[in-house]
């Protein structure tokens, strides 16, 4: 399959399955606390998914090629944890830094968001620093979508900003092409060199969703065949929205209420 080019109807569906998986985001944040297990968040964003929104959450019994079915309704990565976290029995601690990954199905579209969290109070300045790193990251990669832009400019401008702040971008995973299917192509590298890589048009949709270590990039694997950590267990974090090339540029998809405002750096 190549890369699919949306028209103005299936943009519309994509635009309402962006907006709904931003909402269980918002709606699952007043219950991050320390004390709270991710497998209560998971029970509360399946029921907020299923019978308020009446979307169908992506990732359960998700099975790509060389996986086994994903067993719940969202990704809950704590601290070292990189991404594909599994909700569990575990209670939530003051100072974790926690990322919520979101995929809803309405009408046949996907729509695909996460954000960090950072639980009560505590958290280290180096925790919030990469959560504030990895939230411009995401934002720089952003700002480069447009027609005729090149996808290694997205992650040129990722990886710049990454490691100028001392950090390091997971290799291993990348954004995607989303729209009927979860995972579509383009994959949507968040390393790279500008002017590389295919033109983007107007009509794509993809991710853009940076795992950003403040250690070393290397991770592995745990036994579960998800969760993906740090191999030095030192701090990730990750930031996504599902992005529109527009005809002059981007349109965010993944929005609602409550999605945190861009960041300064990004006000010119
Ligand atoms: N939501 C993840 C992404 O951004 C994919 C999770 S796959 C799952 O691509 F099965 F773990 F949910
Ligand atoms: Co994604
Ligand atoms: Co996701």
């Amino acid at each position: 399959m190549s890369i699919t080019i949306k028209t103005p109807e299936e943009i519309d569906a994509m635009r309402v399955a962006g907006r709904l998986a931003s909402e269980v985001l918002d709606f699952i944040t007043p219950y991050i606390k320390p004390g709270v297990a991710t497998g209560e968040l998971n029970r509360l964003c399946h029921d907020y998914m299923v019978n308020t929104q009446g979307t169908t959450p992506a990732p359960l019994n998700y099975a790509p090629p060389g996986y086994r079915p994903y067993p719940k309704s969202i990704c809950a990565s704590v601290n070292h944890q990189v991404c594909h976290g599994i909700p569990g029995d575990r209670p939530l601690k003051k100072g974790d830094i926690l990322n919520i990954d979101i995929t809803v199905i309405k009408d046949g579209f996907h729509g695909d968001t996460s954000r960090m969290f950072i639980v009560g109070e505590g958290a280290s300045i180096l925790a919030k620093r990469l959560c504030a790193v990895t939230y411009e990251c995401l934002w720089l990669g952003i700002a480069q979508v447009r027609p005729g832009a090149r996808l290694g400019d997205i992650g040129h401008a990722v990886q710049r900003h990454a490691e100028a702040a001392g950090f390091s971008i997971v290799r291993e995973f990348c954004g995607h092409g989303i729209g009927r299917k979860f995972h579509e192509e383009p994959q949507v590298l968040h390393y790279g060199r500008a002017g590389t890589g295919i033109a983007l048009e107007p009509g794509m949709t993809f991710t853009i969703e940076p795992m950003i270590n403040a250690g070393r990039a290397a991770i592995s694997e745990l036994p579960d065949g998800w969760t993906i950590i740090t191999k030095d267990r030192s701090l990730s974090a990750q930031w996504e929205h599902t992005v529109l090339v527009s005809e002059t540029g981007y349109e965010v998809l993944t929005v609602s209420a409550g999605s945190p405002a861009a960041p300064a750096l990004l006000v010119t």
